[in-house]
């Protein structure tokens, strides 16, 4: 289970209760975070009403329900609707987990959603994933090869490309990362789960020629080994992958690099 901590910014106030629909007879009840950068206010919990006989069953839908029928200002990021684009992570109910794939009947009383934890807000259920996006940047997430370049393309055995699978999946939700704690207090220098899988994506993958130096670059104090096996990671991933796996195949792999130098 992941730890519910409230984001960077100060602790919420109660919010604007918004009145039910009218005529609904099944509503369910959501209290949202709401933060307004252009405002000194605090940030507040809202409460809305939803009428379940006009909207979907998941927690998207529910939220785009209220910011197209109540009140168009609540703010969130969203695309795909289908567990595709990663764009729709946030704490719901205390785990962080994608609102498009999550159905409110997985949940009971009222439906809590904050900003995935511990992350800067932009607004609202957006938080700033700049140092997210730059820690993902930095493992160089592309096939890198110095043997001359094919006639066609680089071939893969099917088994090969099996040791790919629970890592290419990632769609970088950022779900993992902001339910680890080593990453909560060294997010500046610890890359996270999420990065250090995709570093082992590359590694895995028998096209790319820079293992040596994308290990090297990860075994590091810091970048690596504020990694404690926690799994909060693996147990938040809404695509079923395990980074705590891939973290310790990292960790193994760094250790036969440095032995291998001695
Ligand atoms: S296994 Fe490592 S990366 Fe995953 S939650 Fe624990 S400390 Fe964080
Ligand atoms: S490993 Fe899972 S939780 Fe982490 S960023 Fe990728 S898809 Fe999201
Ligand atoms: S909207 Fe794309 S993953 Fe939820």
């Amino acid at each position: 289970m992941v730890e519910f901590v409230l984001p960077q910014n100060s602790r919420p106030v109660e919010g604007k209760v918004w009145p039910a629909p009218e005529g609904a007879t099944r509503l369910r009840e959501f209290r949202i975070y709401r933060f307004d950068p252009d405002t000194s206010a605090n940030p507040r919990i809202d409460t809305y009403f939803v009428d379940l006989d006009d909207c979907g069953p998941m927690v998207l839908d529910a939220i785009l329900w209220i910011k197209n029928r109540i009140d168009p200002t609540l703010t969130f990021r969203r695309s795909c609707r289908e567990g595709i684009c990663g764009s729709c992570s946030m704490n719901i109910d205390g785990l962080n987990t994608l609102a498009c794939t999550k159905g409110m009947d997985e949940i009971e009383g009222a439906i809590k959603i904050y900003p995935l934890p511990h992350m800067p807000v932009v607004k609202d259920l957006v938080p700033d994933l700049t140092d997210f996006y730059a820690q993902h940047a930095a493992i160089e997430p592309w096939l890198q090869a110095s043997s001359p370049d094919p006639e066609k393309e680089r071939l893969q055995s099917p088994q090969d490309r099996h040791k790919l699978d629970g890592l290419y999946e990632c769609i970088l939700c950022a779900c993992c990362s902001t339910s680890c704690p080593s990453y909560w207090w060294n997010s500046d220098r610890f890359l996270g789960p999420a990065a250090l899988l995709q570093a082992q994506r590359w590694v895995a993958d028998s096209r790319d020629e820079a293992t040596e130096t994308r290990v090297a670059y990860v075994d590091d104090a810091f970048r690596l080994y504020r990694c404690h096996t926690i799994l909060n990671c693996s147990n938040a991933c809404p695509k079923g992958l395990r980074p705590g796996t891939a973290i310790a195949e990292l960790k193994n792999l760094a250790i036969a690099q440095d032995t291998k130098k001695e």
